[in-house]
């Protein structure tokens, strides 16, 4: 079981297979199930909880994902350094979840940033369905 999980997550992460984020909610989901046995299926309201979610990091600041991609993901966002973020909805953003490494690669970072721990495939997979429940 793990090492089926080490194989599949290795496998994924080296893979730059242009995807969609339906497709990759598939990749999540087949990960959530084998994270636990209790996977009933993704969440937009958790997915929106956990955007909005303010945490306090060991720095002593509070920080969310909205920090730098705003409340309201249809909006441009910034960096800590004032660099424009384009928006994280794909209604607005077509280019969004379009590519499984650059969404990997993104998920690894921020998490860190902000959970100091690496997101969970169910919360990536409620993360992208929040997303895409916005119009
Ligand atoms: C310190 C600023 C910052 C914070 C906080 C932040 N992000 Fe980001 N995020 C970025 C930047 C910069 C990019 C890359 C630029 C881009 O894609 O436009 C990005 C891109 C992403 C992407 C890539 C999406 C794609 O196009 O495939 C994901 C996924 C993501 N962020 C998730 C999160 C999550 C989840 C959180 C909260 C746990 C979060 N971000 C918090 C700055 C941030």
């Amino acid at each position: 079981m793990r090492n089926a999980l080490a194989i599949f997550t290795l496998l994924f992460s080296i893979s730059a297979w242009p995807a969609s984020p339906q497709a990759l909610l598939k990749q999540y989901e087949a990960q959530a199930k084998q994270e636990s046995t209790s996977f009933t299926g993704f969440s937009a309201d958790k997915g929106a909880a956990f955007f909005h979610a303010e945490r306090m990091h060991s720095d002593g600041k509070k920080v969310s994902c909205a920090t730098c991609h705003t409340s309201d993901p249809r909006n441009q966002g910034k960096t800590r350094a004032n660099k424009v973020i384009e928006a994280m909805a794909p209604s607005v953003n077509p280019q969004r979840f379009t590519d499984a490494a650059k969404t990997e690669k993104w998920f690894g970072r921020n998490c860190q940033d902000v959970l100091e721990r690496r997101c969970s495939a169910q919360e990536k997979g409620d993360y992208i369905s929040y997303l895409l429940s916005i119009k």
